[in-house]
């Protein structure tokens, strides 16, 4: 199979990757130059572990290959993946398909024989009958199929995502295009991951629909975890309590500072969009949404109560800025908002984080960057740990103590034993605990 992906951010590189490692032939696409230059030069745009490795592997066997050239690798594909951005729009929370249509155009100029076209890119329902009539209008000549087929990819953990996924969508009514898409995904048949087929809407619902039900659960045990604070019980116990019914299912419940990210934010919002314009409110996510924000300066808040109410002068060393580990994507950070609070009400912030500081400095003022968490907890107030790096899960407390003003703890991703941290002498705050 020849397989072009028009846009090499994340979803593009890491899926392009994949692919080819499966043994396809795979074209990357990007209008930025520079990102290609990179590419070429085997530096990876973004961080994701181990995916320096698969490109460089790939691009050796003659199976992986990046250009600005969109018309040749289009011409001579057998299937055309868009993977480009779909940002909130500014103002009204849809989601942008400028780069989509555009991409959709660019793809009509350049089509040669029968093409499957597949929408990788998060896009609203009815997307992929906007990509259908742009393609049909700009080139009445073009012989193709439009699909659905969105990821799930997880930050951090998308090459082991892509390859061992829980299932693929594919929404397609198209007998031949079917046929293609099963031989696109056939190298994971051996993995006997699930192959779902169904319409086009259906499948780009389920996208919004799948990110929106996992951000409910996570805004659910956060809220469950303020109820746990005052009446006197441990959010980690209910978590497992009602994790083992298979019905609920144990995975993301875990409280803490509130999900962020390139995805739940950005899909929550654009899923309201269209429920409002299709006169079917979503109650349920606008409540999340609601919720999941103000959480975030609330766990400021509580950073500011653990140290008695005042944090004016008093430096706070924040461990972790990154929306979660093993990410440099500072999008929609809970560290932000936690930051901005403390600044706001006068605190010095030092903070660390293992690959988010060059992200981190885009958005933040006025913060002081360390190169680790001792680095940052010297002569701190209190160490709040915002995100749960591996670096920061066996802390030498004894070693904290001795180098901070004041031995203050407060873990929003509850990684820590209370007695261990109480036990070495600090003041210890959790979440729902
Ligand atoms: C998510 C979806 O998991 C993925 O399927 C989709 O394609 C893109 O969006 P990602 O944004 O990479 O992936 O991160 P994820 O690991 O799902 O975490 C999202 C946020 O939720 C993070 O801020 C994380 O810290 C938070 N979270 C997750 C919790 O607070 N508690 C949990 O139990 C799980």
């Amino acid at each position: 199979m020849r397989i072009t992906m028009i846009g090499s951010g994340y979803v593009g590189l890491v899926s392009g990757a994949c692919f080819a490692d499966f043994g396809h032939d795979v074209v990357c696409v990007d209008k930025d130059q520079k990102k290609i230059d990179a590419l070429h030069a085997g530096r990876m745009p973004i961080y994701e572990p181990g995916l320096d490795a698969l490109v460089a592997s790939n691009v050796k066997a003659g199976r992986l290959a990046f250009t600005t050239d969109l018309t040749d690798a289009v011409a001579e594909a057998d299937v055309v993946f868009i993977a480009v951005g779909t940002p909130s729009r500014r103002g009204d929370g849809h989601a942008d398909l400028s780069y989509v249509h555009a991409a959709a155009a660019d793809i009509a100029r350049a089509i040669k024989g029968y093409t499957v076209v597949i929408t990788k890119s998060t896009v609203p329902v009815g997307t992929g009958d906007d990509v259908e009539r742009i393609i049909g209008e700009t080139n009445p000549e073009a012989e193709f199929a439009v699909v659905s087929n969105p990821e799930f990819l997880r930050e951090g953990a998308a090459i082991g995502d892509f390859k061992r996924p829980d299932r693929i969508v594919v929404g397609t009514e198209d007998a031949r295009a079917e046929e293609v898409m099963r031989e696109v995904y056939r190298p994971l048949f051996i993995n006997k991951s699930p192959m779902l087929f169904m319409s086009r809407r259906t499948a780009e619902l389920t996208k919004y629909a799948a990110n929106a039900f996992l951000a409910t659960k996570i805004t659910f045990i956060n809220e469950i975890a303020d109820l746990c604070e005052k009446v006197g019980a441990d959010v980690q116990g209910v978590s497992r309590g009602i994790g083992l019914d298979n019905r609920i299912g144990a995975k993301f419940l875990h409280a803490g500072p509130g999900y962020g990210g390139s995805c739940f934010p950005k899909d929550t919002l654009a899923l309201l969009k269209t429920a409002q314009d299709s006169g079917v409110p979503q109650r349920i996510v606008e409540s999340v949404v609601a919720v999941n924000d103000a959480r975030k300066r609330a766990m400021g808040r509580k950073v500011i109560d653990a140290l008695g109410g005042e944090v004016r002068k008093k430096t706070i060393a924040v461990l972790g800025l990154t929306f979660k580990p093993n990410t440099d994507d500072m999008r929609d950070s809970p560290a932000i908002d936690v930051i901005r609070v403390l600044q706001d009400n006068g605190a010095i912030v030092r903070a660390t984080d293992p690959e988010g500081e060059e992200q981190a400095r885009l958005v933040l003022e006025n913060v002081e960057y360390c190169s680790g968490a001792y680095d940052a907890m010297e002569g701190a107030d209190a160490a709040v740990i915002v995100t749960e790096w591996d670096a920061y899960r066996a802390l030498d407390f004894a070693r904290a103590k001795s180098i901070m003003k004041s031995p203050v703890l407060v873990d929003l991703r509850n990684i820590y034993p209370r007695d261990q941290v109480e036990n070495a002498g600090f003041s210890y705050t959790a979440v729902g605990r």
